[in-house]
């Protein structure tokens, strides 16, 4: 049975890490703007994830999670170097259409900073300028500013708290970005909904382009379930299939939002069984004082 080899791992924060995945296949095939679906054990939910990079020569791809719920936070326990996912499938989703841009800004905030990263380097590639706008909460949760830095021709920090950057979010760092540019032909935003509604309001005025990349709740990710459906403008999509990327001036924020609380309910107590049965296995199994 095939198995996927983690050949790198690195912790962001205390809930953001890095996976490198070892897939020669999905390397080869992966395109900017496209994700995955993984299974981290057999009995295990099947989650979207987007592929934050992937290195064709080494035969592998890069996930960046963060750790918000029951799977997310089990992975975070269990995936380490050597160990194995059990299912990948992908690549999915349509990729984002990089050539014939002069000049784009690529908006990243908080976890939405590594899926940004295809499609930035994408556009440089393809001969555009890029500007660079990412955005967190605080100084000790930025990543991946060098590697940004070497594909951007601008890069904007900005944080809430101002520890570092720009004091502002990255809807700020737009409106900076406009003023300084009059050419921009498109502006591509990765975050929460929230931060990609307010980018999308900030160049709504201006007539840019505003591309959002859409998480909704996906279960087969082929199309067949409706999970992941979302309004926009007077259209029913499936994100999977039709997207991820769509345009954020005629997105449903306030449907997509309602559809992600939906199943908060399982969702809590799949997390309140799930902590229950590490705090068994932990007391069933205690770590003897200056033991390994
Ligand atoms: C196209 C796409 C790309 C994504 N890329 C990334 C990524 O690169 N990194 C990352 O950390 N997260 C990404 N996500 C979100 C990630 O799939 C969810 O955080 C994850 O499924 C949560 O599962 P959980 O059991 O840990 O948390 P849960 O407690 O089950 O859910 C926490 C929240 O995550 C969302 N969620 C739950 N299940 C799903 C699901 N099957 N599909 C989508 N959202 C779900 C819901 O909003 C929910 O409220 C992406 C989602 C989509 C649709
Ligand atoms: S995830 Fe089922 S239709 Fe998109």
């Amino acid at each position: 049975m095939l198995r996927f080899e983690i050949v790198g791992r690195e912790d962001y924060s205390e809930a953001t890490y890095m996976l490198e995945v070892h897939h020669p296949l999905m390397a080869r095939a992966a395109q900017p703007g496209q994700f995955v679906i993984v299974m981290s054990h057999e009995q295990g939910e099947r989650i979207p994830l987007t592929l934050a990079d992937f290195d064709r020569e080494r035969g592998t791809i890069t996930l960046v999670i963060q750790a918000v719920g029951k799977t997310t936070r089990e992975m975070q326990q269990t995936c380490s170097i050597g160990t194995t996912l059990h299912g990948l499938v992908g690549p999915m989703g349509i990729p984002s259409p990089l050539e014939g841009h002069k000049k784009v800004v690529c908006v990243g905030g908080g976890l939405g900073v590594a899926p940004v990263f295809p499609q930035a380097r994408g556009f440089k590639e393809a001969g555009a300028t890029v500007i660079g706008v990412l955005g967190f909460r605080t100084k000790g949760l930025v990543f991946w500013i060098e590697k940004f830095r070497s594909i951007c021709d601008e890069l904007i920090l900005c944080t809430d708290d101002g520890s570092a950057g720009l004091k502002g979010f990255v809807s700020d760092g737009i409106k900076v970005a406009i003023e300084r540019h009059d050419d921009i032909d498109e502006v591509l935003a990765i975050g929460p909904p929230v931060m990609m509604r307010a980018c999308a309001e900030v160049t709504r005025p201006h007539g840019i382009k505003t591309v959002v990349s859409l998480n909704p709740i996906m279960v087969d990710g082929t199309g067949m379930c409706g999970g992941c459906r979302v309004k926009v403008g007077d259209k029913v999509k499936f994100a999977c299939v039709d997207g991820p990327d769509f345009d954020g001036h005629q997105v449903d924020f306030d449907d997509l939002t309602m559809r992600l609380r939906r199943y908060a309910e399982e969702e809590r107590a799949a997390m309140e069984r799930w902590s229950e049965n590490c705090r068994m296995r932990e007391s069933a199994n205690p770590i003897a004082p200056g033991g390994e």
